[in-house]
């Protein structure tokens, strides 16, 4: 085993998984993800996402595919599973999964009181973990009665109330309004920013470039891994997989088709507005615009790129 391996937070080696059903949801699977890096996992539906994540902490496992996972350097021991949420944080695509006991404190408290820790500790790590996700002050709350953007965080401060080192979350952006959303963004941030080793699957390609730095594609296995830029500039590769680009880096296509300079396209609205700022100093406060014989076709055919056809 290499240096490297042993201190990877995950390492999937060939990693095949069918359901009992004979579906195959994962087909020789191999990625690595060092400790600190924040992934995003994206591809189409069915294309075994949340498959792989359930097998990143043992809920989920064969005989076959054993020995394929290693998390902190260590393959999953089927005895310690009840282990792993110290290591490895899962938050499932829908909260009410992780939302069971009557009051939030006792959800949020379930897995340091399984892990053993005293009364003091096991509250102290339920206050802050709910101040974390914006829940202050939620302790005596009904998880049932949450609304969908507060059981989403509630779901996550089960998750941290652990102190993993490493946290995958399933779509935690899907079905939320905008600013439950944005709130949701924020808190992943803040997790990326402390250091976590966060993998988080997602269809929300605009919130991509401010979550993650790298994009692993999957479908059965994986079929694209590299930094988010250079995921997003694989159009074709990613059009064949059912995803897409940014909204912004789409709209910056188009103003290139009317002849404005740009070498690299931005992936989000801050990249944008840094390279607007900068294109109007340096033309003392215009930018200049062309239509010509061609801006047309060029700025349909940049749609065409983008477009699903059936
Ligand atoms: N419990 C199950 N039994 C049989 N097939 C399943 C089960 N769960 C998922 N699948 C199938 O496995 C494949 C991968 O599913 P999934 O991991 O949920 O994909 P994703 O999360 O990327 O949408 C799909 O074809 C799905 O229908
Ligand atoms: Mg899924």
């Amino acid at each position: 085993m290499t240096d490297k391996a042993t201190k990877a937070a995950i390492h999937v080696h060939n990693l095949n998984y069918a359901y009992p059903d004979g579906t195959v949801a994962l087909e020789q699977v191999s990625f690595e993800i060092q400790k600190g890096e924040s992934i995003a996992l994206v591809g189409p539906n069915g294309a075994g996402k949340s498959t792989l994540i359930l097998h990143l902490n043992g809920i989920l496992h064969s005989n076959k595919s054993r020995g394929a996972v290693k998390i902190l350097g260590e393959p999953i021991d089927p005895k310690k599973v009840h282990k792993m949420p110290r290591k490895i944080g899962i938050v499932f695509q829908d909260p009410d999964d992780m939302l069971f006991m009557p009051l939030l404190f006792d959800d949020v408290a379930f897995g340091p009181i399984n892990l053993g820790f005293a009364k003091t500790e096991v509250n102290r790590r339920v206050k802050e973990s709910l101040e974390r996700v914006g829940l202050a002050g939620y302790e005596t709350r009904v998880s049932h009665h949450l609304s969908g953007g507060e059981k989403k965080r509630a779901a996550i401060a089960t998750v941290l109330s652990m102190n993993p080192e490493i946290i995958a979350m399933d779509e935690p952006t899907a079905n939320l309004d905008p600013k439950s959303r944005a709130e949701l963004i924020e808190i992943l941030k803040g997790l990326k920013n402390e250091g976590k080793t966060l993998i988080i699957i997602t269809h929300d390609v605009n919130a991509i470039p401010e979550l993650a730095e790298r994009v692993i594609v999957l479908n059965k296995t994986v079929v694209a891994d590299g930094t988010t830029r250079e995921v997003f500039a694989d159009t074709e590769m990613l059009l064949a997989a059912g995803l897409e680009v940014p909204t912004i880096m789409q709209f910056f296509e188009v103003l290139q088709a009317f002849g404005y300079p740009c070498d690299v396209l931005p992936l989000s609205l801050e990249d944008a507005v840094r390279n607007l700022t900068q294109t109007i100093e340096n033309g003392s406060g215009h930018v200049h615009l062309h239509i010509h014989k061609h801006t047309h076709s060029e700025v349909n055919s940049s749609r065409n790129k983008h477009q699903h056809h059936r």
